[in-house]
């Protein structure tokens, strides 16, 4: 048992207070970089006027021997890089692996200020986010820390999906959770061989119709995880996002992708290569005229109440709410990106 009074008070003495509520700091593009490798390290301050998030990777896809040199070239980057803006975040290392204790030790007492997120990798259950928690609440003591870190989830066990809505729930340092269909692929002993996206083999087909052809239509294999993610997460007042599209060359597939977590209720996804960093931008920031539309129902619905017709389609409530969805994420990133918000303000004059 655990009294809802507790659930807001520090977890060590004097480690900050948890928020109440999650920031919504734009977040349209996680990107991901490898602080271990000098030429990538370099690129960081350029990379940040382009990107809603930087984050050092630590885990997959460093090798076990430059996991070292990976800790330290993050905290390099952030004590030397200037971001602007651009959060900065981490993936540290799971937490059944030699590195995770000493990702978190040396991260937060080093660079915990310069520190926005830290993405956990292979969390099974709400165990998983209480053991991080406790951590970091002493670590922050330790380095006198005035704001709490915030804690993301990668959802990317069999185990972690069947408990989605208790780890989004674990703590008040839960920020969002990314879909790793990687991994979650090889947990569920799905025999696909890719990082995210679509397969040619899932599929439905049309009836039998004589001798003519009949049409198949590729399935989503990510329909279900992605939808139950983004109910734990709205459950919670926290975000959700898509995670990696590992083919680089297929800029089509990924934006297809995207777009439908974007339609289903994610407010990002990870960049892998600066070629995707595009796409997430124009997936994830809703269409001008889209924007320009919720702007109009919203006027003419007043104070959100009734219904009135706007060329031909019915508008109440519910639609209502649903507009001021699209238009307050709108003014959210606007508030951060210029072009977009020039878009916005054009789309809305010429009557979009
Ligand atoms: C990401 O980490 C994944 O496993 O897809
Ligand atoms: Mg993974």
């Amino acid at each position: 048992m655990r009294s809802a009074k507790d659930f807001f008070r520090p977890l060590a003495v004097g480690a900050p207070a948890p928020l109440r509520e999650v920031p919504l700091r734009p977040s349209r593009m996680i990107h991901f970089f490898d602080p271990g490798n000098e030429k990538m390290a370099a690129k960081v301050p350029a990379l940040a006027a382009r990107v809603d998030v930087l984050l050092g990777n630590l885990e997959d896809a460093v090798p076990a021997d430059r996991k070292e040199a990976a800790r330290a070239g993050l905290v390099s980057v952030a004590r030397q890089a200037d971001l602007g803006g651009t959060q900065l975040w981490t993936r540290i290392n799971s937490l059944d692996s030699p590195w995770a204790l000493d990702d978190l030790v040396t991260l937060v007492t080093e660079v915990g200020d310069r520190l926005d997120v830290v993405m956990v990798p292979k969390v099974e259950g709400p165990q998983d986010i209480h053991y991080v928690d406790r951590l970091l609440a002493q670590l922050e003591a330790r380095a006198g820390l005035d704001r709490p870190l915030l804690v993301h989830a990668i959802l990317e066990t069999a185990a972690g999906v069947a408990n989605v809505e208790e780890i989004a729930g674990a703590s008040p340092r839960m920020q969002g959770i990314s879909l790793g269909p990687a991994d979650l692929a090889a947990s569920r002993r799905m025999k696909t061989t890719r990082v995210g996206g679509g397969h040619p083999g899932y599929l439905v087909r049309e009836d039998p119709q004589g001798d003519a052809p009949r049409v198949t239509h590729q399935q989503d294999l990510w329909h279900y995880t992605i939808a139950r993610m983004v109910d734990a997460c709205a459950a919670h007042g926290i975000l959700p996002y898509y995670g990696p599209f590992g083919d680089i060359q297929d800029l089509t597939a990924c934006e297809d992708q995207f777009r439908n977590a974007f339609l289903l209720g994610c407010v990002g996804a990870w960049t892998l290569h600066p070629v995707q960093i595009d796409v997430a931008k124009r997936v994830f920031s809703p269409a001008p005229a889209d924007v320009a539309w919720a702007r109009r129902v919203i006027d003419a619905m007043g104070d959100g109440t009734g219904a009135v017709m706007i060329d031909g389609k019915m508008q109440d409530d519910a639609t209502y709410k649903q507009c001021r969805v699209v238009a307050e994420l709108a003014d959210a990133l606007a508030a951060r990106d210029p072009e977009l918000a020039a878009s916005y303000a054009a789309a809305e004059k010429a009557g979009l």
